[in-house]
C-alpha cells in the first residue's frame, strides 16, 4: 500500500481535499500538553477556538471533574484553572477530568480538521506511538498540519513534521509518498536539527517569544523529548479528545 503524506503549516492552508487522516502539531506547547495531560490521567480534553464558548460548555459539566486551561500569547489567562504547560498538568491536578483547552494556534489547528474520520494529536514525545497508529489503520491519505503562530510558519512543528515522515519512511512497510514540498522541507528540517532538538526549539520564534517570557527551560525539555510516551490522543467525538 502507498500512504499520500502532506504536510501543511497552518490551518489556513489545508485545502479543500479529502483526508483519511490528521496529525495536529504544536510543539510548544499545545498537543505536548495535551499527550501529558491523557498519559497523566485526564479523562477527556476538550478543545475550542473561542473562549466564551469554552466558559458555557464547562459551566455544564460537574465541578470536581473539570479544568478550564487557556492561553494567550504564551501567558496564561486570568480566571482559568491552568495555562498551556505541559508541566502544569499533573496527575494530581488532571486524573479523571474533562479539561476544556483553549490556546492561541493549537487548539484552532485541531478545530480546523475536526470532520476528518480519524484525528490525531501528535508531539515530540509520542512521535513513535502516532506514527505506528497510522500505519495501522491502512488509510491512504494522511496531512500533518502544524499550528504555526497566527497564520505563519513556524520551525518546531516543521521539525516535528519531518520527524514523524522519516520514522515512516524508515521504520514501516509501507511505501510513503511525500506529497507536497512542504514535506520535503520538513525532512530536511529535521535532518538538520535532530540531534538538537531542544537548540531548534529555543531558535525558534515562538521559542524566543517563551523565553522572553520566563524561565521556561522545563517546558522546553519537555517538548523535547522524542518518543517518551505511549498515548495516542485521538478525537473520538468533535472537538473532544481521548487517550487511545
Ligand atoms: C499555541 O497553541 O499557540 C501554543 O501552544 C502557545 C503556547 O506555547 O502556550
Amino acid at each position: 500500500m502507498i500512504i499520500n503524506l502532506y504536510y501543511y503549516h497552518v490551518a489556513n492552508d489545508v485545502p479543500e481535499k479529502h483526508f483519511d487522516i490528521a496529525v495536529v502539531i504544536d510543539v510548544l506547547r499545545a498537543t505536548t500538553t495535551i499527550s501529558w495531560a491523557l498519559k497523566n490521567g485526564a479523562d477527556s480534553i476538550q478543545v475550542f477556538s473561542d473562549l466564551d464558548l469554552l466558559r458555557d460548555n464547562a459551566k455544564r459539566w460537574d465541578a470536581d471533574k473539570r479544568l478550564m486551561l487557556a492561553e494567550r500569547g504564551g501567558k496564561k489567562i486570568n480566571g482559568f484553572d491552568l495555562g498551556n504547560s505541559p508541566l502544569s498538568v499533573t496527575t494530581e491536578k488532571v486524573q479523571g477530568k474533562r479539561l476544556f483547552m483553549s490556546t492561541t494556534n493549537g487548539t484552532r489547528s485541531l478545530k480546523k480538521v475536526q470532520n476528518v474520520k480519524y484525528l490525531f494529536a501528535m508531539a515530540l514525545p509520542n512521535r513513535k506511538v502516532v506514527a505506528e497508529r497510522i500505519m495501522s489503520l491502512n488509510q491512504k491519505n494522511v496531512i500533518i498540519l502544524g499550528s504555526g503562530w497566527e497564520g505563519s510558519y513556524s520551525l518546531e512543528d516543521s521539525l516535528a513534521a519531518g520527524a514523524l515522515a522519516l520514522y515512516m519512511q524508515e521504520n514501516l512497510n509501507y511505501e510513503i509518498n511525500i506529497s507536497n514540498d512542504e514535506l520535503y522541507a520538513s525532512i530536511a528540517l529535521w535532518s538538520h536539527w535532530k540531534n538538537d532538538i531542544l537548540g531548534c526549539l529555543k531558535t525558534a520564534t515562538h521559542g524566543k517569544r517563551l523565553t522572553s517570557l520566563g524561565d521556561y527551560e522545563d517546558d522546553f525539555k519537555c517538548c523535547a523529548e522524542l518518543d517518551c510516551l505511549d498515548i495516542v490522543p485521538t478525537q473520538v467525538e468533535r472537538g473532544v479528545i481521548r487517550a487511545s
